[in-house]
């Protein structure tokens, strides 16, 4: 992704920012697109993982739909120009303002994610004298082998309706007359590396289809969720899989031929794009360790102190030198967690070194925060 030229062009730039590879960008969706048609599967993208502008109008031209977790999300994606036909609306916790909202814009559909919120969106829809399609979110208790923290689908978590309640949910919907039914959503967790993990999901997702049609219910969509991981050790092997992963819906699901499979990939289609640039503004040598300190910290980039993320660290300002020496590299916040990496080895690094965190494309930007009163950080692309 470095190559001394670009090197240069961001040192002009006043650091830190993130640096977004559009061309890098561009290739990896042409290659998700691409291997989802195959199958005629649907890519809704998650815009939690990145709603940078630059990134979203990248994502609107390849076609993919939007899949929103709040109101702001899906205002934005309206503004962009995303479809509306292809806007999908989650969370375990939508305020009724935006729910009116989301109605106002004729949106796709509700991913609901409880009994409560179904009468709630079949109120208001009925206020506005509309009918509105939803799809049920499951809680399928299957594990998603990831980090704790990001693991979304086990019976522990709060996200959708778990099978015991099912079929309080069929009751409920069958008397909303507001609403309409039209599939089941999951999703599991992120950052999913090991793809056994989605031939579990089938499975799960198979039974309640069959389920629900037991119920009488037409079943039109399967919506799978996203999770696809990255490699954070490799980011020069960027594109993700994405054959083998659509492959495994294509072998596992058991979809009928009206039905639709839909994805929501964020993190797989643009964590890998994009590099948190910084300056070392001090390097202090003591006797048990040596620290880098960046002007940027947690606020710029959260992932290290959340789920003690591992982000490769380069210093592009010695990009031939050879490794010599170990680090602790941390940022400029007044916390002990504000730390991107502990005995990082990297060459002899000097103050106003450029550094490169890599892989922040996905929960990166979007995650930042003014803790500390910090400035909004700046984004630069290259084409
Ligand atoms: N669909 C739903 C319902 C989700 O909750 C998520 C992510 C996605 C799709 C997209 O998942 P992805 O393909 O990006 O894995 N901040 C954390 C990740 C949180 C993921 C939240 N949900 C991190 O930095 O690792």
């Amino acid at each position: 992704m470095f190559s001394n030229k670009n090197i240069n062009q961001l040192a002009q730039s006043e650091t830190p920012f993130y640096y977004y590879d559009l061309a890098l960008l561009q290739e990896t969706l042409s290659n998700c697109a691409e291997a989802a048609n195959v199958y005629n599967f649907h890519v809704h993208y998650a815009m939690k993982a990145n709603f940078n502008s630059g990134v979203l109008k990248k994502i609107k031209e390849t076609g993919f739909g939007a899949d929103c977790v709040s109101g702001g999300e899906v205002s934005r994606a309206i503004e962009l120009g995303f479809d509306k036909g292809k806007i999908v609306f989650a969370g375990v916790g939508k305020s009724d303002k935006e729910i009116i909202a989301a109605l106002d814009l004729d949106i796709f559909c509700f991913n609901v994610e409880s009994i409560q919120e179904l009468d709630v969106i079949n109120e208001l829809a009925r206020g506005k004298g509309k009918k509105t399609k939803v799809a049920i979110r499951i809680n399928p208790n299957v594990d998603a082998h990831t980090h704790h923290n990001i693991t979304t689908g086990l019976d522990e978590n709060k996200f959708g309706i778990n099978s015991w309640d099912l079929p309080e949910c069929i009751d409920t919907l069958k008397k909303c007359e507001n609403l309409e039914f039209i599939g089941i959503h999951f999703h599991i967790g992120s950052q999913i590396t090991n793809l056994d993990v989605y031939k579990n999901l089938c499975i799960r997702v198979n039974e309640f289809a069959t389920w629900f049609e037991e119920k009488g219910f037409i079943v039109k969509i399967l919506n799978v969720g996203g999770g696809l991981g990255i490699d954070y050790h490799n980011p020069d092997h960027q594109i993700p899989d994405f054959k083998s992963y659509f492959k495994i819906f294509d072998e596992f699901l058991e979809k009928r031929p009206s039905q639709e499979v839909h994805f929501e990939l964020g993190r797989a289609l643009v964590g890998q794009c994009s590099s948190l640039i910084s300056k070392v503004l001090y390097v202090k040598n003591g006797k048990k360790k040596n620290f880098i300190i960046l002007d940027a910290g947690m606020t710029e980039l959260m992932r290290p102190a959340l789920y003690q993320a591992y982000h490769k660290i380069q210093n592009l300002s010695k990009l031939d030198a050879p490794v010599s020496l170990k680090y602790d590299v941390v940022g400029p916040i007044c916390e002990s967690t504000d730390c991107f990496g502990k005995e990082v080895e990297l060459p002899e690094t000097l103050r106003g070194d450029l550094i490169a965190l890599r892989s922040t494309g996905a929960y990166g930007e979007v995650m930042a925060s003014h803790y500390n009163l910090r400035n909004e950080i700046r984004s630069v692309y290259s084409e």
